[in-house]
């Protein structure tokens, strides 16, 4: 197992970076973040849960926190970026969710919900603290019962950072996940590494390499 995911990160994943990756601005800021469906791992990982209480955290525009919303959950979705959430509650507005969803800007590094949820799920979201760190915290805020959803970037070999590879800080594998979760408090029900191609990007189809883990917190 490669341990690279414990490295502390070398960019500056701040509120400034992702305010700027969501909207967008001045010549040298990077690619603009764009919209996109519900991942499809939240249907297959979530579809026989029953609806309660849930966490979208990192939710950026707010696709998967819509997507539940709109299956009865009662959700929040938290992110960093006040651009990201201005987009997240367009869209819950649309869909006609919006009293389902409260978003909350929060830096996942620091913020304390008030309470626990029944899900906690995240989506790709890399702060400026390391990878498994930022899943320690946020499986901390599953309630007793509850389940913790990870869908991440899959740690691979490959070195550098653009848009189809994420920097190898901000991506870990299913082991590594795993073995932060205490057996004596977690079953594991998912840990799995998936590939999908996403929509076709300048004339070609990207594939997605990633890492899907579910846990269920014993009550
Ligand atoms: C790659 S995007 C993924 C967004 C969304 N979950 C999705 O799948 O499309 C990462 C998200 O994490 C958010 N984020 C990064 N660092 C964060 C932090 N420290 N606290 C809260 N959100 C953070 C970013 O603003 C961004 O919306």
């Amino acid at each position: 197992m490669d341990d690279a995911a414990e490295t502390p990160v070398t960019h500056d994943f701040d509120k400034d970076y992702w305010e700027r990756r969501w909207g967008g601005g001045e010549d040298g800021s990077p690619a603009v973040m764009g919209a996109h469906p519900a991942s499809p791992y939240l249907a297959t990982e979530t579809s026989e849960l029953p609806a309660g209480t849930a966490l979208d955290a990192g939710c950026g525009g707010g696709a998967e926190a819509v997507w539940l919303a709109a299956r009865g959950w009662d959700v929040t979705g938290a992110d960093i970026s006040a651009e990201a959430l201005a987009r997240a509650a367009e869209l819950a507005a649309s869909e006609g969710v919006g009293e389902q969803v409260r978003w909350v800007e929060a830096d996942l590094a620091t913020w304390e919900p008030d309470g626990r949820f029944d899900l906690v799920m995240t989506h790709y979201a890399h702060a400026a603290i390391p990878q498994l760190e930022l899943y320690d915290r946020i499986a901390e805020w599953v309630a007793p019962g509850g389940t913790l959803l990870v869908v991440g970037h899959l740690h691979t070999h490959h070195t550098g950072h653009d848009d189809h590879h994420p920097p190898a800080e901000a991506s870990a594998t299913p082991a590594s996940i795993t073995a932060r979760l205490d057996p004596d408090r977690w079953d594991v029900v998912t840990a799995e590494e998936r590939e999908r191609a996403t929509g076709a990007h300048e004339g070609h189809v990207a594939t997605l390499h990633d890492v899907v883990v579910r846990a269920t917190r014993r009550g």
